[in-house]
């Protein structure tokens, strides 16, 4: 039997049917309500606003669980690779021996990119940070690889060029950034052993690929794969809504994900520990300015708007941490100052009143800093493992029949209707003041 919410607004009551899903969390469907009273709903940030039903991710921010269609992160993260978990969201199921090993050879077929694609790296100024050339680079394959996913077959071939070139052309950003040769993917590497190499081997000093560091960066990218209806998740249903082809779309994600309170939290923190261990800052002190509601700075890393508990993708990399510094022998002091930092955090009454504990960005720097990754590729590390996750929405939104384009409505708050002033007209500058 359908649930009703009832509504009385201005003197009229309507029903309002409640709509629920596979886990049982409801939303009252408004999309009458304009149409039947004239109102809409004010919800800035959307914070109350589910904007779609889907079947890939499901999370419980007061519980502090995450899967991807159906399957624990935990159980991915312990037997999967980031290979795996890509076919995953993307199909819907977990692929056979010989679908996986398909899906290998077909990510080498794709692996290399256009040698003109070089020339354009080559012109942006050596400062420029990698998210503005990555952004700009996925927008540029549409021009390389005209063809679109308007077929199953197409949706498939798209979603892996997409994988296997994104992880190509980070790499290829890195190493023109420092002035040296790209160098080629190996064919008898696996997807992560492969960037590995793509990111650290040079002429003269043969990259040694340490499994350690392969499983660490598998674990890295699972746990980052898709989060739902995120900032640069919806970024990218908004602008594939428009029927935007699918590089343009995720080359807008990658422009969102960016931001600091997004994806770029993650170099964020290891700025701000960096800067607490070289200047010898007090963690007190600095844990006492984020809850100086006169002072913008947040304690980055803390805090997440579905996670009233602590992120489960947080508790797994802090595992990784620890196990991936003891076996490379390397001793952290930023993961002292981290440790710390979290201790006087979850036990400070301003946190625990906000519920704010450590989120995936917490620690996922010092795992990439023991990975030797430069911490502006940091926010690109973060984008690679968000591809799947962006492809699967992209193309579930598109094939829903529910889906419009997007389009908010706003509470307009400017002037009220007032006349052309002609420019002579006007109040002189020197008079406003
Ligand atoms: N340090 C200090 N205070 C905080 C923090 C923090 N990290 N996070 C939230 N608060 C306070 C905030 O000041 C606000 O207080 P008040 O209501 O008195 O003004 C209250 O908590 C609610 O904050 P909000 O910004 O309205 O909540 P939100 O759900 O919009 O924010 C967030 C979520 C992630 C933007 C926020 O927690 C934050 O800025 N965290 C630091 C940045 C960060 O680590 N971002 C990565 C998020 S996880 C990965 C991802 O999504 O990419």
């Amino acid at each position: 039997m359908t649930e009703y919410a009832t509504l009385t607004v201005n003197g009229k009551t309507i029903e309002l049917p409640v709509t629920e899903g596979k886990e049982g969390e409801k939303g009252i469907d408004i999309r009458r309500l304009r149409q039947e009273t004239g109102y809409i709903t004010f919800d800035p940030g959307f914070a109350n606003t589910g904007s779609c039903k889907s079947t890939i991710t499901y999370m419980d921010g007061e519980k502090g669980i995450l899967r991807y269609r159906g399957i624990p992160i935990e159980e991915l993260a312990e037997h999967s690779s980031f290979v795996e978990t890509s076919y995953l969201l993307i199909n819907g199921e977990l692929p056979t021996r010989q679908k996986l090993n398909r899906t290998s050879v077909q990510l080498n077929d794709h692996s290399l990119i256009h040698e003109d694609m070089q020339n354009f790296y080559q012109n942006f100024p050596r400062a420029s940070h990698p998210m503005g050339i990555l952004s700009a680079m996925i927008n540029a394959l549409r021009s390389f690889y005209p063809e679109l996913m308007t077929t199953d077959e197409g949706y498939e071939q798209t979603a892996l060029r997409l994988l296997s070139k994104v992880r190509t052309m980070a790499t290829m950003a890195y190493k023109i950034s420092r002035g040296h040769k790209v160098e080629y993917p190996r064919p008898d590497y696996t997807y992560c052993a492969n960037f590995l190499h793509m990111m650290f081997n040079t002429p003269v000093k043969p990259y040694i690929v340490r499994k350690e560091l392969v499983k660490a960066l598998n674990v890295f990218w699972i746990l980052h794969a898709d989060h739902e209806q995120n900032c640069s998740t919806s970024v990218v249903r908004s602008v594939g809504s428009a029927r935007t082809n699918i590089y343009a779309s995720i080359s807008a994600g990658v422009s969102a994900l960016w931001g600091d309170l997004h994806g770029g939290a993650n170099q964020a923190v290891v700025q701000m520990l960096t800067e607490i261990y070289e200047q010898g800052l007090s963690v007190e002190k600095v844990v006492a300015r984020a809850k100086d509601k006169k002072d913008p700075f947040r304690l980055m890393g803390f805090g997440h708007r579905v996670y009233k508990t602590y992120d489960p993708r947080a508790k797994i990399l802090k595992k990784y941490v620890h196990e991936v510094l003891d076996k490379l022998n390397i001793d952290d002091p930023l993961l002292d100052i981290a440790l710390e930092l979290e201790e006087i955090a979850i036990n400070d009454e301003y946190f625990q009143k906000y519920n704010l504990y450590p989120n995936v960005d917490f620690y996922s720097g010092i795992l990439l800093k023991a990975m030797q990754i430069p911490t502006n590729m940091f926010t690109v590390m973060f984008a690679i493992g968000r591809l799947p996750g962006w492809i699967a929405q992209w193309r579930e939104n598109l094939i829903d029949p529910e889906q419009r384009l997007v389009r908010p409505r706003q509470i307009y708050t400017g002037y009220n209707h007032r006349p052309y002033i002609p420019i002579d007209e006007r109040v002189k500058d020197s008079e406003q003041w």
